[in-house]
């Protein structure tokens, strides 16, 4: 029997842009039949603060896909984060009740639910049940149970939390664009499957994706994940600083940051200038680009550090990681990855999706990588990616036929 072709959507909600994707998945392989770009309007620090502006920005990259695609989207899994994001690692255990001592299917949930049971209250919600590995009689390494002879199991698990408000008010967003959502994942597990291949997250690598609000930490070993934080700093309060500190407008700020910036202001001679537009004044001045890119060091080793320090906190030893990978708009800052080398210690390089898509696709850049990842998440995760379902509150999806748990878009005509 062919294999029917399957229909996927992914909204990443960032704080800078929304990113909408529409792909064909045929045989695992992912193919983009549109995306949509929009400036994120309701957001700050990965949170909505504002849900009319937040929905017409979702509205606008949703329509730009539909459109390339020629579809209509019904449902999609789309990106949280912020940084209430907690990831906790668990574990559970129990003895295996069979007599012949073979492990069933129930031993597996109970210990599961050993390790998963935690009274979080109204205020938080478990988004992720990742399980890390298992252990049999003290065995561990084991990557699945079943059939498998012993007395005792038990299980290590990361949990990622969330609170209920956050992932409600992005899930209200979406709904209220005419979206239906099938299941939200954290940012930087999606940008990992986008940017990070298997034997990285085997061997040991940092993911850290710094986007416009935040900045995304996960760390990988022995295939699964063992760390995940949002640190709510990134890009934005780099422009920012700029903004303030050469009294320019944010978006000649942001321009500069991209054209001229970089975080080794001693790499600059002294005497170069750039030319910059006072804010308030409207008038035309110069400014040392070197005193610029001091400006660009400051933020960035604040960042830096409190990378390392969440890297720290979890006691990742860096003989256990072999690097680190960053991705987000934030890592094409020019010089960021020599100054993670210098100040981490460890082999640092810009993640590209390339586990999604082409080199020479419109999309093969670091910013694109959660939308992307999201895509690659469905395909790969086979646990549900949702513990508790998400209220489809205020739905109002576009087309008369309302397929809750459909990932199918349909053609328009
Ligand atoms: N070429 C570049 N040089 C420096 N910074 C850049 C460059 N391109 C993008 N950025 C910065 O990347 C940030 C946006 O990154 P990204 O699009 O990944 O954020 P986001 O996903 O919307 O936000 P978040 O993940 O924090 O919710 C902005 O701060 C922007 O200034
Ligand atoms: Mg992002």
């Amino acid at each position: 029997m062919a294999q029917k072709k399957q229909l996927l959507a992914s909204i990443d909600v960032g704080t800078t842009k929304i990113c909408s994707i529409c792909a064909r998945v045929e045989d695992g392989k992912i193919e983009i039949l549109g995306t949509g770009w929009a400036a994120s309007r309701g957001l700050k620090k990965g949170v909505v603060v504002n849900l009319s502006e937040t929905i017409d920005s979702v509205k606008a990259s949703l329509e730009e896909a539909e459109k390339q695609a020629q579809m209509v989207v019904q449902s999609a899994y789309v990106s949280v984060g912020g940084a209430y994001i907690r990831g906790i690692n668990s574990a559970g255990e129990t003895e295996v009740h069979n007599k012949d001592g073979e492990i069933t299917s129930e031993d597996i949930n109970r210990a599961v639910s050993a390790a998963t049971s935690l009274d979080l209250g109204e205020d938080y919600q478990v988004i992720h049940h990742l399980t890390r590995d298992f252990q049999v009689d003290g065995l561990d390494g084991v990557v699945d149970p079943l059939g498998l002879n012993g007395h005792h199991l038990s299980v290590s698990m990361h949990l990622v939390l969330n609170a209920s408000a956050v992932v409600q008010n992005i899930v209200n967003a979406v709904n209220k664009a005419g979206v239906l959502v099938d299941g939200v994942v954290m940012q930087q597990l999606a940008s990992s499957e986008a940017v990070l291949s298997s034997d990285e997250k085997e061997l040991g690598t940092i993911l850290v994706d710094i986007g416009g609000g935040t900045t995304d930490v996960a760390v990988y070993n022995r295939g699964s994940i063992c760390h995940s934080e949002v640190l709510p700093m990134g890009g934005d309060l780099v422009t920012k600083d700029i903004a303030i500190g050469i009294r320019a407008p944010l978006q000649e700020a942001e321009e500069l940051k991209r054209s001229a910036g970089c975080v080794f202001p001693e790499s600059v001679p002294a005497e170069e200038l750039i030319e910059v537009t006072e804010v308030g004044s409207g008038c035309r001045r110069t400014f040392s680009r070197r005193r610029l890119c001091e400006i660009i060091r400051a933020r960035c080793d604040e960042i830096l550090k409190a990378v390392e320090r969440s890297i720290q906190q979890v006691g990742v030893d860096k003989e256990l990681v072999t690097g680190l990978v960053m991705t987000g708009g934030g890592s094409l800052l020019d010089g960021v990855v020599d100054l993670a080398e210098q100040m981490l210690g460890l082999s640092v390089r810009v993640g590209y999706p390339v586990n999604v898509v082409a080199h020479d696709s419109p999309v093969f850049h670091p910013a694109y990588s959660t939308a992307l990842g999201l895509l690659q998440y469905t395909q790969n995760v086979q646990s549900p990616v949702v513990a508790k379902p998400v209220k489809a509150q205020g739905a109002r999806p576009r087309n008369t036929r309302i397929r809750m748990k459909s990932w199918f878009l349909e053609k328009i005509g």
